[in-house]
């Protein structure tokens, strides 16, 4: 129309031009900012269906963590209750960081929620919204790397949890069969102790049936053979002795080596240590009453056999009764060490219980010991049980004729005094010889007598008491001559002569010098006279001085 208006004033066509050209940029400003409105909708949206991902993920893994703590916490209870504290802490930090981060979730949506609204209402200027979609997209990236951190911090902690529940897993199916192989050798070993006071009472009751035959067959026997065959059954049983005495050694040593392994475990199984120690006093207070019960055994052999010298029927038979007596005797200390040790497995069953965590290399060590106990046991119970049966032999042999059992007892006593031999080899210290049953120490040292004697006593053994067998003086004079040694003899306290063990000293005049002991009071050492004995340089006896320093001799008798 107003193109057709050309011919009127070019006036009013310019001012209806000029309208119209406020008009179109009117129309052109309302588009650019509906467009506007509509991106920050979509990026709002994005950044809403973000988050909503992101936190849907993370829930998930929280759900899997789980249950896969709750298909580990049957496995954790039988674990230390500090890692259960400490898995429950580890939960609970996971739970706070989860809540936290739901929290900060729902204060970013309520924020988006606002400015949604804002948008809608179309209130807020342009600058306002980029000032505003800036502060959100900031926000929403701390948010997503608060949420990475989040995760990877979870993922870590899971697979550090995994790590740690494996290897106590592990470690505890290792302590498990551990333990069944404790368990395993403590009952072969009490069996084995068992089978060692069955052998035990085989021997007593061989015993008591050889003396009932003895008592009918001795009268056909010659008195000289009866002597040494008595003697000779008196060494074997020695050898027996010295057989157990090693092996009550041996079990004192590994009680010394347990003792110690015991030490380094102190500081994380005190109470348990306790138990264990008193268990192993009481094992080794049942063994060194079984070591007096032997050496009982002995002397009573001993002494049957100095009296068969002057024996009659009767006394054999009664020595015999005593024989049989101390062995059963020995027969019941054996069940008691035998019961205790049954007690001590329990006990030790239970404390390994608490013992779980540490003592892993600690048990290997036990074990090597308990094996070699095992084996020093069986030793033990295989001589036992070769006397038994050669016992046995000889009692049937008896029953059909009494040459036989001459026969049978000489091939036991060769066969004990082949262990006899095998034994004593071991049996002193080195630098100590041996002479019958006993170890004998030549000192290179010279101390005065007290001193020689305190050195003896810390040696386990007595400055010298010499017995009233000839054939013994004669080997120490072969060992003396001709050299002075201080010999275990005074009357220092007393005014009577007594030996170190306070026994009194039978005055035999033969074995002293001329004229001695005399007491002699000129020698300037001192006010008091001649107080302790020594053998001289000719092989007899003296008093002298206490405070003379001289070699001397201890002695250890089986
Ligand atoms: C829990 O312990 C049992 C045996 O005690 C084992 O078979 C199972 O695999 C353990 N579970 C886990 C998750 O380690
Ligand atoms: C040996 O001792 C047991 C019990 O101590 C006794 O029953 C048995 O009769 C004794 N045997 C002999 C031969 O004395
Ligand atoms: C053993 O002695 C008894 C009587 O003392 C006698 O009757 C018996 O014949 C003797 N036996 C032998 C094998 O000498
Ligand atoms: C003492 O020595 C002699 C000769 O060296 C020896 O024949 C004798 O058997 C020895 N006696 C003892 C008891 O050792
Ligand atoms: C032996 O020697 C020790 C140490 O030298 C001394 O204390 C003690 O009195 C001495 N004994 C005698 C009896 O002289």
């Amino acid at each position: 129309m107003m193109l057709y208006q050309k011919s009127d004033s070019s006036e009013e066509i310019m001012n209806m031009n000029m309208e119209y050209e406020q008009r179109k940029t009117f129309r052109k400003d309302r588009c650019s900012r509906q467009t506007g409105m509509n991106v920050i909708l979509g990026v709002c949206v994005i950044v809403f269906m973000m988050t909503f991902v992101i936190f849907l993920h993370q829930q998930r893994k929280f759900s899997m963590l789980e249950s896969w703590m709750n298909s580990h916490s049957s496995n954790l209870t039988s674990v230390k209750p500090d890692l259960q504290k400490a898995e429950v802490q580890e939960k609970s930090k996971v739970e706070t960081l989860m809540t936290n981060l739901a929290s900060s979730l729902s204060s970013i949506m309520s924020k988006q929620e606002e400015s949604l609204q804002k948008l809608e209402r179309q209130d807020a200027s342009h600058t306002e919204m980029k000032n505003l979609m800036v502060g959100l997209s900031s926000a929403v990236s701390a948010l997503t790397s608060k949420l990475n951190e989040a995760v990877g911090n979870q993922d870590q902690k899971q697979t550090e949890t995994k790590k740690l529940l494996d290897s106590l897993s592990s470690s505890v199916t290792s302590l498990l069969s551990d333990q069944q192989n404790k368990q395993h050798n403590f009952e072969s070993l009490s069996s084995s102790l068992r089978d060692v006071k069955s052998s035990v009472s085989d021997l007593t009751s061989s015993f008591s049936s050889l003396s009932s035959q003895l008592s009918v067959t001795m009268q056909n026997v010659s008195q000289t053979d009866v002597k040494s065959l008595m003697n000779s059954l008196s060494s074997a049983v020695s050898a027996l002795t010295a057989q157990l005495n090693d092996a009550v050694k041996k079990q004192d040593q590994k009680q010394s080596e347990t003792e110690r392994s015991l030490e380094s475990l102190k500081s994380s199984l005190q109470t348990d240590q306790q138990n264990k120690q008193h268990n192993f006093e009481s094992l080794s207070s049942s063994l060194r009453d079984l070591k007096s019960s032997v050496s009982d055994l002995t002397s009573s052999v001993a002494s049957l056999s100095s009296q068969l010298s002057v024996m009659l029927q009767q006394d054999v038979k009664s020595l015999m009764n005593s024989l049989n007596f101390t062995v059963s005797a020995l027969t019941s200390t054996l069940n008691d060490a035998v019961k205790k040790q049954d007690q001590k497995q329990t006990e030790t069953e239970r404390s390994l219980d608490t013992l779980k965590s540490s003592v892993q290399s600690d048990q290997q060590n036990k074990q090597r010991d308990l094996e070699s106990l095992k084996s020093s046991i069986s030793d033990l119970k295989s001589s036992v049980s070769d006397l038994t049966s050669s016992v046995a032999s000889l009692s049937s042999k008896q029953q059909t004729s009494e040459e036989r059992v001459m026969n049978a007892l000489k091939e036991m006593i060769t066969n004990m005094c082949t262990k006899t031999t095998d034994v004593s080899v071991a049996k002193c210290k080195p630098g100590w010889i041996l002479y019958k049953s006993s170890c004998f120490l030549f000192s290179s040292d010279e101390l005065n007598w007290t001193e020689a004697r305190d050195y003896c006593k810390a040696q386990d053994a007595l400055l010298l008491k010499i017995q009233e067998d000839d054939k013994e003086w004669a080997f120490l004079n072969n060992h003396t001559i001709p050299t002075s040694y201080w010999v275990g003899l005074t009357d220092q306290t007393t005014g009577q002569w007594r030996w170190v063990d306070d026994t009194p000293y039978i005055m035999n005049k033969e074995r002293w010098n001329p004229g001695q002991p005399d007491d002699w009071k000129a020698h300037g050492l001192g006010e008091e006279g001649e107080d302790c004995a020594q053998i001289t340089y000719s092989g007899k006896l003296n008093d002298n001085h206490c405070s003379v320093k001289m070699k001397f001799i201890c002695r250890v008798q089986f």
